[in-house]
């Protein structure tokens, strides 16, 4: 009994000192956030983390306590200590540790900055321009986009689910450039075509935050349940990984070229991050575009894209400025990684925006609040106006608050690649087609959160497509 009081009171002046620590800081927020963090995971585990932080945002502004040690911004001051001071910000949390694979750490969830940024050097060259415009991966991009301008052609008359259609086109496109000439060919085969189903249908949202927030519990209940089975995409890469034959484009090549030190499981793990971080991400983001282009209030959009696309059929990639906008505008408005990127205040405490953190506190930025928040750099924030990006007025400031990809040396290294891949297809598409959202398409396509990344709730888009005579 002596014991069970010694450890309430240490609890309690835990608690106590906590609390103190936060609301010395000033930070605005509910007053609940400086006793607990019970509010904050009820969200998360409600799948609306998000929502509730941009709700908070709008109500108290754009720095907002939401538990005793974790703080949100969504401000360019606080982006940019979070993310880019020292080149590439703050140390990533614990939350990172649900993006291992195979049991070992890829790039994205490593937390030594020395060891992030060796990696890193290592496929720069891979996800640079020069190596993802280099004949082989275009060629392979271009392939893929065409077999989605057939599905589009075969459905005309009918409508074409374009969210699994759009999933495959990302899934074949990274795994081409993963392990040319082995990638998946998911657009035509059924084989291929499971994997994507397998990256994602992934519904484990809940127990994942059980693993993150309370790890001991998680492997208690592993005890007990059996091993689960590796997953059809795991198999799929370590088979890769071990068995095929690769150019010299490819990022496994590189891999095997340069990392003698790296085994071979560290190497698959490496590539299911690439190709787990590839698809969703590019697959969702053509997904909301596609869509919000096809809605009647769209059409005049869809219009101009299309002029554009057709009047330069010789154009470069780069040199179609109002598809760019297009593009930044559905990132803007649905980023496929619309949630808190969490980092650690270093040790010794920093002053961020005005308010001193103590070392060891968690603070981040999320997508969704940077592109809405500011109504003077985005004028109508919630409303689908590309035309926005094309003014030189203001052009800075977008910039700096767009933050699709985040920001800094932890920011997306497949950025290229994705909008490449974007380019490719849309150019294709509206360069040939009319689309409109089909008549029997009832789905919700609200933005779903999972466990940092969205999509579309219901999983599904009917989209129509009209050939447009020249
Ligand atoms: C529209 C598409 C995409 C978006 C919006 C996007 C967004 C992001 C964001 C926000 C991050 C940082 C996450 C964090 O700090 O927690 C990130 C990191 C990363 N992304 Fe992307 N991504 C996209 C496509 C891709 C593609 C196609 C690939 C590769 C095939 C890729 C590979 C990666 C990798 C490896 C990282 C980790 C980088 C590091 O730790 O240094 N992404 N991405």
């Amino acid at each position: 009994m002596y014991t069970f009081y010694l450890l309430l009171f240490a609890w309690l002046a835990y608690v106590l000192s906590v609390t103190i620590r936060a609301i010395r800081t000033k930070v605005p927020g509910p007053w609940y956030t400086n006793l607990t963090s019970f509010v904050l995971k009820y969200f998360e585990f409600q799948g609306k983390r998000r929502v509730w932080i941009h709700k908070l945002h709008e109500t108290y502004g754009p720095v907002v306590r939401l538990a005793p040690n974790e703080v949100a911004f969504a401000n360019l001051e606080g982006m940019k200590e979070i993310y880019q001071s020292g080149g590439s910000g703050y140390d990533k949390t614990e939350f990172y540790n649900l993006f291992k694979q195979y049991g070992r750490r890829p790039m994205f969830a490593l937390m030594n900055k020395n060891e992030h940024s060796q990696r890193r050097k290592l496929f720069a060259e891979r996800y640079a321009m020069t190596n993802i415009m280099s004949s082989s991966i275009m060629h392979g991009i271009q392939q893929n986009a065409e077999k989605v301008v057939q599905k589009c052609l075969k459905s005309t008359g009918s409508y074409l689910d374009t969210y699994t259609v759009l999933h495959c086109y990302a899934l074949d496109c990274a795994s081409h450039a993963l392990f040319n000439p082995a990638g998946t060919k998911s657009l035509d085969e059924k084989e291929d075509y499971v994997l994507m189903e397998d990256l994602s249908y992934d519904n484990r949202l809940r127990s994942r935050l059980v693993q993150h927030h309370w790890p001991a519990l998680a492997s208690i209940r592993y005890c007990f349940t059996p091993k689960p089975m590796m997953s059809l995409s795991h198999k799929f890469v370590l088979d890769r990984v071990s068995h095929s034959k690769t150019e010299d484009s490819s990022l496994l090549y590189k891999l095997r070229s340069k990392s003698e030190n790296l085994e071979k499981v560290q190497m698959a793990a490496e590539c299911m991050d690439h190709l787990a971080a590839g698809i969703d991400t590019t697959g969702d983001a053509l997904c909301f575009l596609m869509y919000e282009l096809s809605l009647p209030r769209s059409q005049e959009i869809q219009q101009c894209l299309r002029q554009e696309i057709m009047q330069n059929p010789g154009a470069r990639l780069d040199d179609l400025p109002y598809m760019d906008a297009v593009i930044k505008e559905g990132l803007r408005l649905f980023p496929p990684i619309p949630m808190s990127l969490p980092r650690y205040v270093p040790r010794e405490g920093r002053t961020i925006s005005g308010y001193q953190l103590p070392g060891s506190s968690i603070v981040s930025c999320q997508a969704y609040s940077m592109h809405l928040m500011d109504d003077t750099v985005f004028p109508s924030p919630s409303k689908f106006i590309p035309e926005r990006w094309l003014e030189k007025d203001g052009e800075l400031e977008r910039n700096r608050l767009f933050f699709a990809f985040a920001a800094g040396g932890r920011g997306c290294i497949g950025k290229n690649l994705a909008l490449v891949e974007m380019k490719t297809l849309l150019r294709r598409i509206y360069g040939r087609f009319e689309t409109e959202v089909a008549l029997e398409m009832k789905s919700d396509m609200s933005i779903d959160d999972q466990i940092i990344a969205s999509r579309p709730k219901d999983q599904k888009c009917l989209l129509t497509f009209r050939e447009v005579t020249h």
